[in-house]
């Protein structure tokens, strides 16, 4: 078992472009890995700039809205670092690449910390705020999972949120849900086509 914890990854390009990604940090030892998977964008960035900021926030929004084409979110300069950081981040770690496993697949970015900050108190956990993280990562999947399994998570969920849940944990957990009903919809006409064209020939 290894130990991960999920954070927003800011990455850029060589323009100093900044691209914000959801991503689990692996990690070993007094080092963590950034796993992106082949293709993306933050694995684009890393070749071009083997630097990156692990952004430690409670802010689900960030999380839904990443996989909601909400990807606008801001950020500002880190001293002696190219690379800007979230600005609802509560703390952060610049990582600095020091070696690269490439698998093919997801290829693994061993980096070291070259120095972390903190910039606003944690205030504690929240039922809500994990089950938002727990759907993101559905959501992220929803390609991969069978629906009736996404049914039985959000039925699970929606329990914590229900009862737990501020304004913006309702926010971010009704941009997932839409998320899921539009793939949803997707699948349907696509199903719906198939049996048509059958019908066509058949
Ligand atoms: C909590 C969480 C953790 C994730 N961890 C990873 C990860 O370790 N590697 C990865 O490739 N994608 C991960 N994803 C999915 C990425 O956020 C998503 O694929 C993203 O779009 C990355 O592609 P991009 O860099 O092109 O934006 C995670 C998503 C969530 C919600």
């Amino acid at each position: 078992m290894t130990y991960i914890r999920e954070t927003i990854v800011t990455t850029i390009d060589k323009q100093g472009t900044v691209h914000i990604a959801p991503l689990g940090i692996i990690e070993e030892g007094d080092k963590w890995i950034i796993a992106p998977f082949r293709p993306s964008k933050t694995l684009e960035n890393l070749s071009a700039i083997p630097y990156a900021i692990a952004n430690y926030t409670d802010d689900m929004l960030v999380f839904a809205g990443c996989l909601t084409g909400r990807k606008d979110w801001p950020t500002v300069p880190v001293k002696g670092c190219q690379v800007p950081r979230l600005e609802s981040a509560l703390s952060h770690s610049v990582l600095k690449v020091v070696a690269v496993n490439d698998d093919g697949r997801r290829p693994q970015h061993l980096c070291e910390i070259v120095s972390e900050e903190t910039h606003a108190p944690f205030t504690g956990l929240n039922r809500a705020k994990a089950a938002i993280l727990e759907l993101a990562i559905l959501v992220s999947r929803l390609h991969m999972l069978p629906a009736e399994k996404i049914d039985a998570e959000i039925a699970y969920l929606s329990i914590a949120i229900e009862k737990t849940a501020g304004p913006d944990e309702q926010e971010a957990w009704s941009w997932l849900i839409a998320r899921v009903k539009d793939h949803r919809d997707a699948a349907d006409a696509k199903g719906k086509n198939a049996v048509h064209h059958e019908h066509h020939h058949g």
